[in-house]
């Protein structure tokens, strides 16, 4: 996890690593830190706490032209100033920041120790300054010396590092992203590209074994060995102001909001004459697929469910798996089975090592993502792009929806191919009502009455919410969104499960949230009654001339629409619910305690 930035080139470089490190604390906000140069001494300054609490320790920023920086989510090491990065040798000279794991860092650590090296932190990541410290004194130039360090590193890191009175910015990936940013006069080196999308669009997405070498006027990108090699460069098409909070409290709620248009963006040109169009999976591409194994977690997981029944609805066999979990549930693998990695950043670890595993056992890999550039993308066979746009919430919103949407129409595409059939009889209705889903969510948007009732339910013991069919995978969604940012209990269940042992939980104090899709809605009309019975409210997410209307203590409308599209309606509803709920309780939505948005570690 962690964030990792380094910025080189005219004027100060502190004011511009503190912002980009803002935009990359939905990947830890543990511990802060920045370290320039500017020939008089490296300067390190680093806290424990978020990006804003550094900015307030600085009473000015330091001058500077280059320097690097850093947002942690702490492995090795608790919170701590002395485990924040940057991390630097005995004397001081080379600050590095890193994002990974450094897998044999005590047996470095002990021989550095046994040669005099003093070390500060817990960390894993203190061994590389003190590493290229030591091989300054024997190799030719700083590179060759990181260069050295780098190869005696095992496990996943992407580093920066400054060295005093030097100009320039040292940096290698391996296992860990790292994006070059390229404007008129000066280059950036990031996790993720909403750190510097402010300055550039301009980026070259680097490979593992990249090691990089930024000066004030050239950049230089060698292999491990040192060979030159060539990346290409590539336009980013987000906008700088998807990346920004706006004249929002929460990146949570703009995101919410911006469903919309990030739906707009999803569908835009996939559907023409009414028929999916996705851009690089012509018809037959798939014709060599039996199963589909959809891999990912969390709520990738949930949107992956949609992807699973669509497509066992369509005959063809399919399954979803935690990712956590594929090396023990996958069951037979061949060059017949298609591994679908569903993963918004695209670096999930769990999510990348199931579809390695896959492709070593001869699967075909496809990635769902929404970043150009991430492992996923570059690993797998193929990618889809699910167009969201940039999501810096921790708390994933838009890029569900996205998801969902993206892997309806994808699975069209994998029924013809395999099946040779349509995922539902009434595609063609399916895929018109599709088309009205930004409304619908804007609709949705414009008259929620979930503040109204989070604020009514704020006292609860329990939260439950459950569903059917796509509205089950929603109701897991809605139960992840709400204890995820409330910090209160709550759980998804299948509708018909309730019964089964979780109804011991349920009283007056524990609403049930319950998801009707309009297909197939007896079985959750039944069983929210039967919880009612015991005393729970029960709250319908349903349109309002939904016959559970009739019988709930409390209703959330949605549009009517095909029942693919209500369920994601209807999370909608639920996602507001949590950030109210979230929002009256006084929690730190965008940043809920102990996670962080794009899990690198297993
Ligand atoms: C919850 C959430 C996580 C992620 C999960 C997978 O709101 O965001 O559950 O969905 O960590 O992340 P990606 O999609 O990046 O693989």
């Amino acid at each position: 996890m962690c964030g990792i930035i380094a910025r080189i080139g005219r004027g100060d470089a502190a004011d511009t690593l503190l912002s980009g490190l803002e935009n990359l604390e939905y990947r830890g906000y543990d511990s802060a830190g920045i370290a320039v140069q500017n020939g008089s001494g490296v300067k390190v300054h680093k806290c424990s706490g978020e990006v804003s609490e550094l900015k307030a320790d600085l009473p000015k920023a330091p001058s500077g032209n280059m320097g690097i920086g850093h947002t942690r989510w702490s492995t090795h090491g608790p919170p701590t100033d002395e485990n924040a990065h940057p991390h630097t040798d005995t004397a001081g000279d080379v600050a590095v920041v890193h994002n990974g794991v450094i897998e044999n860092y005590e047996v470095l650590k002990a021989e550095l120790q046994s040669r005099g090296h003093e070390f500060e932190s817990d960390t894993d990541t203190e061994v590389i300054p003190h590493l290229i410290d030591e091989y300054r004194e024997t190799a030719a130039t700083t590179e060759a010396a990181v260069r050295q360090a780098v190869a005696t590193l095992e496990g996943s890191y992407a580093i920066a590092a400054i060295v005093d009175g030097e100009e320039a910015v040292y940096a290698a990936r391996q296992g860990s992203p790292l994006v070059l940013g390229i404007d008129a006069d000066e280059w950036y080196l990031a996790s993720d590209v909403p750190a510097f999308l402010d300055h550039t669009d301009e980026v070259i997405y680097l490979e593992d074994g990249d090691v990089v070498v930024l000066e004030p006027d050239a950049y230089r990108i060698t292999d491990r060995d040192g060979n030159p090699v060539t990346r290409s460069v590539d336009t980013v098409d987000w906008d700088p102001e998807d990346a920004g909070k706006g004249e929002y409290d929460h990146y949570m709620r703009k995101e919410i909001d911006s469903q919309p248009s990030a739906l707009s963006n999803t569908i835009e040109g996939r559907i023409e004459d009414g028929e999916v169009a996705l851009e690089g999976l012509p018809a037959g591409t798939f014709a060599d697929v039996e199963t589909v194994q959809f891999v990912a977690c969390g709520t990738s997981y949930h949107a992956a469910m949609y992807g699973e029944q669509l497509l066992k609805a369509a005959g063809v066999h399919a399954q979803v798996i935690r990712a956590s979990e594929y090396d023990s549930m996958a069951g037979p693998v061949d060059e017949t089975t298609l591994a679908v990695a569903v993963t918004q950043s695209g670096e999930t670890a769990d999510t990348l090592d199931a579809i390695r595993t896959a492709s070593g056992r001869g699967a075909r890999t496809l990635a769902v993502t929404n970043v150009v550039g991430s492992t996923a993308a570059r690993e797998a066979d193929d990618a889809v792009y699910i167009r969201a746009g940039p999501e810096v919430g921790v708390a994933a919103t838009k890029t569900y929806s996205s998801q969902a949407v993206t892997l309806a129409l994808l699975t069209q595409r994998l029924a013809a191919d395999v099946s040779g059939g349509a995922t539902l009889e009434d595609v063609e209705t399916m895929l018109a009502t599709l088309e009205d889903l930004p409304d619908h969510v804007e609709e949705v948007l414009e008259a929620s009455r979930a503040e109204t009732l989070a604020r009514e339910f704020l006292d609860s013991r329990s939260y439950f919410f459950i569903g059917h069919g796509l509205g089950y995978s929603v109701a897991l969604e809605g139960a992840l969104k709400f204890k995820e940012i409330t910090y209160e209990h709550a759980e998804g269940f299948a509708s018909g499960e309730l019964k089964h042992g979780p109804l011991a939980l349920v009283t007056d104090e524990t609403p049930i949230f319950a998801v009707f899709t309009g297909h197939d809605d007896g079985k959750t009309k039944t069983n929210a009654i039967e919880a009612q019975a015991r005393g729970a409210p029960v709250v319908a997410v349903c349109p309002d001339d939904h016959p559970a209307v009739e019988v709930a203590d409390a209703h959330l409308s949605i549009p009517e629409t095909h029942p693919v599209w209500a369920g994601l309606l209807a999370n909608v509803q639920l996602q507001l619910v949590s950030y109210h709920a979230a929002d009256l309780l006084g929690r730190p939505i965008d940043k809920p305690r102990n996670l962080a948005k794009s899990v690198t570690v297993e």
